[in-house]
């Protein structure tokens, strides 16, 4: 199935002749996964092997404007938007831009026009922190306010799924689940809001490197599910972990949580080094500061931490904790506190 039938499909009550706004501006959060996704079992509408469980860094994503620029052109596949990220247009040949035209193009089958998108990103774009799924998220945020759409909650994580699986994890704010689904179109493949606070919970980034990842997670995660013997082992696991999530957030058990977090990280990680070939992540520097962790553990230290697909890791502790954790880490970057 193509993505641009579930478009059609999602928005076959809405007419895209007219466009009520010129321009609309929206806000969408990175997520963090605490139970990860790794692997699509289909690959055109990005729908996982297995669920996952995020959490959102409410201060830091995606501010997308959307500005519709010309409703004479005639285009149903058009290659003249024009893309900026953080203040600078980007060549429509460069992979960042084509993929949202590639996503836009979903929307146009029923009108002609383009439109500009200027995103502003608080984060490393490509650095394994999620831009793009506070990209993709924003983005289709800001279209449903463009056409005005209103849209369920529902609807738009399914659609912002269709630009980065883990955008459907960026349209809500806090704890959020994206279930697996079943379906072959994916209706039943979107993430909601799990009904949990956690205030003392923080988190931090250590940046290790800026650089824009090796391999793209789509190619790693298909090598992965291809060819990695811990594949099925890691589905497993993924369910048991998603248990113990819950029941951590549920009673704010920090140790289950971190213990829990901690193990999924490195799971995922062990699938993807069992790959042929094999996909590594890590920096020198990555281990070293996981050592430190470790250490640091062991003297005490409520501290733990993610690794997604780049060399940073996102540190996990409560605020009774941060100021011991700056000291250890004084260049960490405050992501949720
Ligand atoms: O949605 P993608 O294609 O950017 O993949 C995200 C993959 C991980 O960040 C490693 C895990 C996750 O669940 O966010």
């Amino acid at each position: 199935m193509q993505a641009i039938e579930i478009t059609q499909q999602i928005l076959k009550n809405y007419s895209m002749a007219c466009v009520p706004n010129a321009m609309a501006t929206a806000f969408a959060p990175v997520n963090i996964a605490l139970c990860k996704y790794w692997g699509k079992r289909d690959s055109n509408l990005n729908l996982p092997m297995t669920s996952s469980l995020s959490i959102s860094l409410d201060k830091l994503g995606a501010l997308t404007q959307l500005t519709y620029l010309n409703s004479n052109l005639n285009s149903k596949n058009n290659n003249s938007d024009e893309i900026h990220l953080n203040q600078t247009r980007i060549a429509n040949t460069e992979v960042f831009a084509e993929r949202i035209i590639n996503f836009l193009n979903l929307f146009r089958p029923n009108f002609s026009g383009v439109f500009r998108v200027d995103t502003k990103i608080n984060i490393p774009v490509s650095a394994g922190l999620a831009s793009s799924a506070a990209g993709f998220a924003a983005l289709t945020l800001a279209l449903n306010k463009l056409f005005g759409w209103n849209l369920s909650v529902r609807a738009l994580s399914i659609l912002a799924r269709l630009g980065s699986g883990s955008a459907c994890r960026s349209i809500e704010k806090g704890f959020i689940k994206w279930e697996r689904g079943t379906r072959k179109d994916g209706m039943d493949s979107f993430a909601h809001k799990l009904n949990y606070a956690w205030e003392e919970l923080q988190i931090g980034l250590l940046m290790i490197s800026k650089a824009p990842k090796a391999i793209s997670s789509r190619d790693a995660m298909k090598k992965t599910v291809e060819t990695s013997i811990l594949y099925t082992a890691w589905e497993k696991q993924v369910d048991h972990d998603l248990g113990l999530l819950e029941q951590a957030i549920a009673h704010h058990d920090f140790r289950l949580l971190g213990e829990t977090v901690e193990a999924n990280a490195l799971a995922m990680h062990a699938t993807m080094l069992s790959a042929r070939e094999a996909i590594c992540y890590f920096q020198p520097e990555t281990i070293a500061c996981i050592q430190k962790i470790w250490a640091l553990r062991k003297t005490g230290l409520n501290l733990y931490f993610t690794q997604d697909a780049g060399p940073n890791l996102k540190l996990l502790f409560l605020k009774k904790d941060k100021a011991d954790v700056l000291m250890h880490f004084p260049g960490l970057i405050k992501a949720r506190e």
